[in-house]
């Protein structure tokens, strides 16, 4: 029997359960994939951290709990199986990178037709499971805050999914990008076109070293108070700094805040128009996707551990 993995209460890595589950049918309008490869990333286990968990626990019995979890694997690459009767222009056998989707850790997932791009056949497996997300979310970062060749772009948690994508695509857009990182991942920043800083105290005196004619802009990735108050230093105009994760006081300092909550800009449009292009580049090999780590589907405990363990370069990716 095809199998999934799904939390089936909140809490830590341990809540993950490998389910048999018969093998999805596909909807008119959509597709069935066998999955090759799926991207592991954070949104997975806030999921079922209980971070967005707005459910009166107290009132709902474990059944109805385990029922209700969130499926969870946001992004992932594959092979078509089985085509809804409404769609046209996707064969069975295609291999495809399906972006988004809802419950990509499994051996067969359903998704709308209009979440398929063709693979490129050079791009390895893990990397086309693992492209998208951080991808178009580095993508959204740099197009609101504007960022244009010739200008200085700080970009904080460089080495992270996010950061190593906007890394890239700064770079290949003609900015000079400062990127901070654990000292371990600074060769890797510098091999990709980023001048490497530390994070932590004095952060801002060696981003000023770094760039001494000024900051432009800044996409914080991190989430971290210091991030947000060293971009609030350095960059002039508020409305180039942007950030997809951390506290509330984001909001409150009038930066641009991204991503799905309230207030918040979820660029759906523009990440959107993003995924060919960057599976484009990815496929000739002009964006690099960093593969940290595989898994396979039964080991995604393990793998949320070493994600939230926090420093991982690059992606985790569970091989079914
Ligand atoms: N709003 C959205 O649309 C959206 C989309 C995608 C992701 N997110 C969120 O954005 C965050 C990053 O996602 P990701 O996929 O890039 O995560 P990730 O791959 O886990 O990377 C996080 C990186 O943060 C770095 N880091 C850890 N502590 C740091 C510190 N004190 N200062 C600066 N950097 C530090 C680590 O790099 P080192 O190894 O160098 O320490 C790590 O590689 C997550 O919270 C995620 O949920 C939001």
């Amino acid at each position: 029997m095809p199998r999934i993995v799904r939390p089936t209460a909140y809490g830590t890595p341990d809540v993950l359960t490998v389910l048999e589950v018969p093998t999805p049918r596909a909807a008119a309008d959509g597709v069935v994939v066998e999955v090759r490869a799926a991207g592991v990333n954070p949104i997975d286990w806030k999921l079922y951290s209980g971070a967005f968990h707005d459910v009166d626990d107290d009132h709902k019995d474990a059944a109805w709990i385990a029922a209700s979890m969130p499926s969870i694997g946001l992004e992932c690459a594959g092979v078509v199986t089985e085509v809804g009767v409404d769609v046209t222009g996707v064969q069975v056998g295609d291999e495809v990178v399906v972006y988004p989707v809802t419950a990509a850790y499994a051996d067969y997932v359903t998704a709308p037709a209009t979440s398929l791009i063709a693979k490129p056949a050079e791009l390895g497996w893990a990397e086309a499971g693992s492209l998208i997300l951080t991808g178009t979310t580095a993508f959204h970062a740099l197009q609101v805050t504007g960022v244009t060749a010739g200008e200085t772009v700080l970009v904080h948690g460089g080495a992270g999914g996010v950061g190593l994508m906007a890394v890239q695509l700064a770079a290949a857009a003609g900015a000079t990008v400062i990127a901070t990182a654990a000292e371990r991942n600074h060769a890797l920043l510098r091999e990709l076109g980023a001048s490497p800083v530390a994070y932590g105290p004095g952060l801002a005196d060696r981003v000023r070293a770094a760039a001494p004619h000024g900051v432009s802009a800044a996409v914080d990735f991190a989430g971290t108070d210091e991030a947000l108050d060293v971009s609030l230093e350095l960059v002039a105009d508020r409305s180039r700094i942007a950030s997809i994760t951390g506290s509330p006081r984001r909001a409150e300092s009038g930066i641009k805040v991204l991503g799905y909550g309230p207030g918040e800009d979820a660029g759906a449009e523009v990440r959107a128009a993003a995924r060919g292009d960057l599976v484009d580049r990815a496929g000739s090999g002009a964006l690099r996707v960093i593969v940290d780590a595989t898994f396979p589907l039964s080991e995604a405990a393990k793998a949320h551990e070493v994600g939230l363990a926090g420093h991982a370069p690059g992606k985790l990716v569970l091989i079914p």
